[in-house]
């Protein structure tokens, strides 16, 4: 499975590269206002840092904008994608920018039937919204599950990234269900690793070699 940051913040994009296991960036418009930079030199600078695609989204409303919105953010970075929200618009500009080569994150998705058109246009990835939609009493993974197997009975080639993922058990089912990806926030990436009996173990082996510590060197009485 591959793990996505879902930040703007270029420390903790920084941090979460060293560890080695990320394979993306997804950001979004909430996301870089965070940030108080220009956003052209922001995801220039998200993607000299990223080993793999950074998701930038198009605001733009009507298919031909959305297009040369589009194709803006292309040249900031070889490894930038465009994020569309999915909507007819989205779907029109979709499939002219597949026609060129361009990958496509078709976003704000919430329900299978958007995941299939998104599918069809020729979106590389679509992005269901879990905690979303967790949010308001709804099963965010219940919608992964259903894409999963509609992507699968057509080859689709459109990886699922599976997005606004709000604790560790998101990703855990996400990858059971076999999603090929999951976005997470630089805390529920920090979570995914940490565990109170590994905390307690570390620290005893680690008093515990102080003894072995002291014992060695000394003589056999
Ligand atoms: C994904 O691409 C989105 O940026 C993100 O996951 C949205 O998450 P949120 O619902 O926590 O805003």
């Amino acid at each position: 499975m591959k793990i996505f940051l879902d930040t703007a913040n270029l420390e903790q994009i920084k941090e979460a590269v060293s560890w080695g296991i990320i394979d993306g960036v997804t950001t979004n418009p909430t996301l870089c206002s965070r940030e108080k930079q220009d956003f052209n030199d922001l995801i220039q600078s998200i993607c000299e840092k990223v080993p793999g695609p950074v998701s930038v989204e198009c605001v733009e409303t009507q298919a031909p904008e959305i297009v040369n919105e589009a194709k803006k953010h292309c040249q900031i970075a070889e490894n930038v994608v465009v994020k569309i929200p999915i909507c007819v618009e989205g779907l029109k500009a979709t499939k002219e920018l597949f026609s060129e080569g361009i990958h496509v994150n078709t976003t704000l998705v919430f329900s299978p039937p958007q995941a299939l058109l998104a599918a069809k246009a020729g979106s590389r990835y679509v992005s269901p919204f879990v905690g979303r939609l967790d949010d308001i009493s709804s099963d965010g993974l219940a919608l992964v599950e259903q894409i999963i197997p509609i992507f699968n009975n057509f080859a689709f080639e459109t990886e699922v990234i599976v997005a606004s993922i709000r604790h560790p058990m998101h990703v855990v089912e996400a990858a059971m269900m076999g999603a090929d990806i999951a976005t997470l926030p630089f805390g529920s990436l920090e979570k995914l690793v940490k565990h109170p009996l590994t905390d307690k173990g570390i620290e005893r082996f680690l008093d515990d070699w102080e003894k072995v510590k002291q014992s060695m060197g000394k003589k056999p009485s």
